[in-house]
């Protein structure tokens, strides 16, 4: 039996090795982690995250062939193969404070296998990383392995969070990067059987291990790059009275660009885009190609504008103040589907309307108010200049509430805010809401998810992204 350990219980590490666990009944799957509420969290019925389909595949397979453990040492010791599934975030200190992957979770996991393996391993890179990180990689597994032989492969993860599951059972492509060696190949081989139990053999594209490496940040990239056109495009549409989902629809209908990732929004957030843009920004940078560099980093200041131009459509339109008025936001999670915050454009926006004075009172369906609360009290660290934390009044973070119906929210407030793309936001009673609002009723909606010819006919002022008015 192959033995799997992956390193790292999070969004990618957990649905990835449940559904390895579900589609290769032969392999036994153990998912490690250093945290033990989140250990905790994934052996019972309260699972870490939300994600549609998730419960069912790990009730199938755990305590089967699927396990979660704190014992890190013990498991990645008895693998075959070792995913790496730890967080690379953006480093906030140093050298490349801004921009750099913070790779000190990777390092630390790398030094760690190379210190308790007694057996070959297959390493693979599941995390996204910089370009080149296996060449480091590479070097702390073979500089510590006492004659043991390692093997390190690129397969970075697509999947997206709020369809996980039905991406992983059903993805474009699987990518697996490894040296062109024969121990290399071996190890490409190893990993593709794997994939095979499940995924068409044309969709497992195997590549060397840059390739593979760049390939996720270049994804990633045109993947929010699209975002940001179209959100740039929506600045021009509510300027020139073009809609922006018409031209979106009309653009799409060229095969050549395709219809997809093209909704114009509040801004896209998520833990992945801003950072590897950021990472390549900085990749771009080291390699001495500034103009490449701020090719990309247009893509992140875009959607900056994008939001603060939100807060400022919401301020100017309310008569430039929203001091002591109730703001209800609906909507808090980054993407519908999922409870996840982080960069989360209603951060920003919240933090613009406290900045203005307003009384929030915020709706998502998924997320907790701890966490919301912990979101708005932190400081936000600007990329662009890391040295500056902007700080957060802690009287503002006190007068907002969460609560836990959207009409609650709406109650007596004078705008509402959709800041998620959340199903129930479409098919609210928007009568009832604008009955019990204050007039003049403001919608601001940051996704275009209402009908605002009919809120219009209740009475609302609707702003919706990129469409007249
Ligand atoms: P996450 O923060 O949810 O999970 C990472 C986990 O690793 C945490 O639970 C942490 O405790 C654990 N960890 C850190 N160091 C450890 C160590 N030394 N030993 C054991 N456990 C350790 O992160 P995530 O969202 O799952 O992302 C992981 C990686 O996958 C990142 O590089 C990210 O860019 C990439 N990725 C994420 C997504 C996504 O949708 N979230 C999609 C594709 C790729
Ligand atoms: C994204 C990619 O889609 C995944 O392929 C990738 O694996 C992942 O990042 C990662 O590396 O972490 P994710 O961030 O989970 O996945 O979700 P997306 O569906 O890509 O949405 C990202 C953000 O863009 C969200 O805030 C979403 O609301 C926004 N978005 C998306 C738009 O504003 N408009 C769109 O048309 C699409």
């Amino acid at each position: 039996m192959v033995k799997i350990c992956c390193i790292g219980a999070g969004y990618v590490g957990g649905p990835t090795m449940a559904v390895i666990a579900l589609k290769c009944p032969s392999i036994e799957v153990v998912v490690v982690d250093i945290s033990v509420p989140r250990i905790t969290a994934w052996n019972s019925d309260h699972l870490p995250i939300y994600e549609p389909g998730l419960d069912e595949v790990v009730k199938e397979c755990r305590g089967k062939n699927l396990f979660f453990s704190t014992e890190v040492e013990k498991h990645v010791s008895e693998a075959d193969i070792v995913f790496v599934s730890v967080n690379t975030p953006t480093k906030t200190q140093g050298l490349g404070a801004g921009k750099a992957a913070d790779l000190t979770y990777w390092e630390s996991a790398a030094r760690m296998i190379a210190e308790v393996s007694k057996s070959d391993k297959i390493v693979v890179e599941k995390s996204t990383v910089p370009v080149k990180t296996a060449e480091a990689i590479e070097k702390i597994l073979t500089h510590n392995s006492k004659g043991i032989n390692f093997q390190i492969l690129s397969n970075p993860e697509f999947l997206a969070e709020g369809t996980a599951i039905v991406d992983l059972f059903n993805p474009d492509r699987v990518l697996i990067g490894g040296r062109e060696t024969p121990g290399g190949e071996k190890a490409v081989k190893a990993l593709k059987d794997v994939y095979a139990n499940w995924v068409p053999e044309e969709r497992i594209i195997c590549t060397n291990l840059w390739s593979a490496e760049l390939s996720k940040l270049a994804a990633n990239a045109f993947l929010a790059q699209r975002i940001s056109s179209v959100n740039a495009m929506s600045a021009l549409c509510e300027a020139t009275g073009a809609d922006v989902s018409e031209v979106a629809h009309a653009v799409g209908k060229d095969t050549r660009i395709g219809p997809k990732f093209l909704n114009a929004s509040v801004g896209f957030g998520g833990s992945c885009f801003q950072k590897d843009i950021l990472n390549l920004v900085y990749i771009c940078e080291c390699n001495g190609l500034p103009e490449v560099a701020n090719y990309w980093k247009q893509v992140i200041k875009v959607n900056d504008y994008q939001k603060t131009r939100f807060v400022n459509r919401v301020v100017a339109s309310m008569f430039n103040t929203v001091s002591g008025k109730k703001v209800a936001i609906l909507g808090f999670a980054f993407k519908k589907d999922t409870g996840d915050t982080r960069e989360t454009p209603a951060i920003d926006v919240c933090k613009g309307l406290l900045g203005d004075k307003a009384m929030l009172s915020i709706y998502d369906p998924q997320v907790t108010e701890d966490q919301i609360r912990r979101d708005l009290a932190m400081n936000k660290f600007d990329w662009d200049h890391p040295s500056h934390l902007q700080p957060v009044s802690p009287t503002a973070i006190k007068s907002l509430s969460v609560v836990w119906d959207a009409y609650d929210a709406t109650r007596d407030a004078h705008a509402v805010c959709i800041l998620t793309e959340w199903d129930e936001f479409r098919s609210l009673d928007y009568q009832r809401i604008y009955d019990n609002m204050q007039k003049p009723a403001f919608l601001f909606d940051g996704r275009n998810v209402v009908d605002a010819k009919k809120l219009r006919e209740i009475g609302f002022i609707v702003y919706s992204i990129g469409k007249p008015l």
